[in-house]
């Protein structure tokens, strides 16, 4: 084997999603086959429709393919039940959102112990400590007792990354997170995401930007739900 055959965290062979309506069906991927590495900071783009949130839901395990097999480290998910999908996911990916969807009526710091005690890794007794320091590495620590509606968008959004990161996942996804934030703060959001993948993070986001200044490893184009072109840019 190969050493970038052992790096391998995530593959896809030939996943494709049909969704079917009353009057016909709709193909959203096409025989999507990707690879990724561990630590590999990848972007994935295209227009409105081209499959970008599916191909997150599938890598997500929050939707299913229709024909395709994921495997992660190895593993296959499709043959997961539902509940050890759930766990799976939680021990193993966390997610970001374009609006942070933090929960309005905790504070940051208990919506990260909420995050904890959901998937029950992280022992008790560190949880406390392990939230002040991811809150010090997103650049929010002073926030920590406010209530999330008192903080900026980009501060907001350092708080659910920070949450994405509570249970120590391996992998990081993010569906346009920066979509709703200026472009400064977008810059920041991603030198973050960007700081995360060299620590050893995998992380992947769907971004419409493409004058984003971020710096993937990887940019994947969807076209109608298949892999138009990758860029693989100097890391
Ligand atoms: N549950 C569903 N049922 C039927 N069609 C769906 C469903 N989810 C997505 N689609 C269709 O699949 C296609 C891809 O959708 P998807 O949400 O993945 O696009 P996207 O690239 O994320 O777009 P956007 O940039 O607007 O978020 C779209 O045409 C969409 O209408
Ligand atoms: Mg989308």
């Amino acid at each position: 084997m190969t050493t970038e055959m052992n790096n391998l965290i995530l593959t896809l062979q030939d996943v494709s999603k049909e969704f079917q309506s009353k009057e016909r069906k709709f193909i959203a991927l096409k025989n999507i086959n990707l690879k990724i590495e561990k630590g590999e900071y990848l972007a994935i783009t295209g227009k409105s429709g081209s499959g970008k949130s599916t191909l997150l839901n599938m890598i997500t395990g929050i939707d299913h393919p229709t024909s395709g097999i994921i495997n992660f480290n190895g593993n296959s998910i499709n043959k997961l039940s539902e509940t050890k999908l759930a766990k799976w996911r939680g021990e193993n990916i966390g997610i970001v959102f374009q609006f942070f969807q933090l929960i309005p009526t905790l504070t940051i710091k208990e919506n990260l112990l909420l995050a904890m005690e959901f998937v029950n890794v992280i022992p008790k007794s560190d949880r406390l400590k392990r939230i002040n320091d991811l809150l010090q590495q997103v650049g929010i620590a002073e926030h920590a007792t406010k209530m999330p509606s008192s903080l900026s968008g980009g501060e907001q959004q350092r708080a659910a990354i920070a949450r994405a990161l509570a249970n120590n996942p391996e992998i990081i996804v993010a569906d346009e997170p920066t979509g709703n934030l200026d472009s400064k703060t977008a810059d920041s959001i991603n030198t973050l995401f960007s700081s995360l993948a060299n620590s050893g993070k995998t992380v992947i986001v769907v971004t419409h930007d493409k004058n984003s200044t971020a710096k993937y490893h990887r940019i994947v184009n969807l076209l109608d739900g298949e892999i138009e072109s990758q860029t693989i840019q100097n890391k």
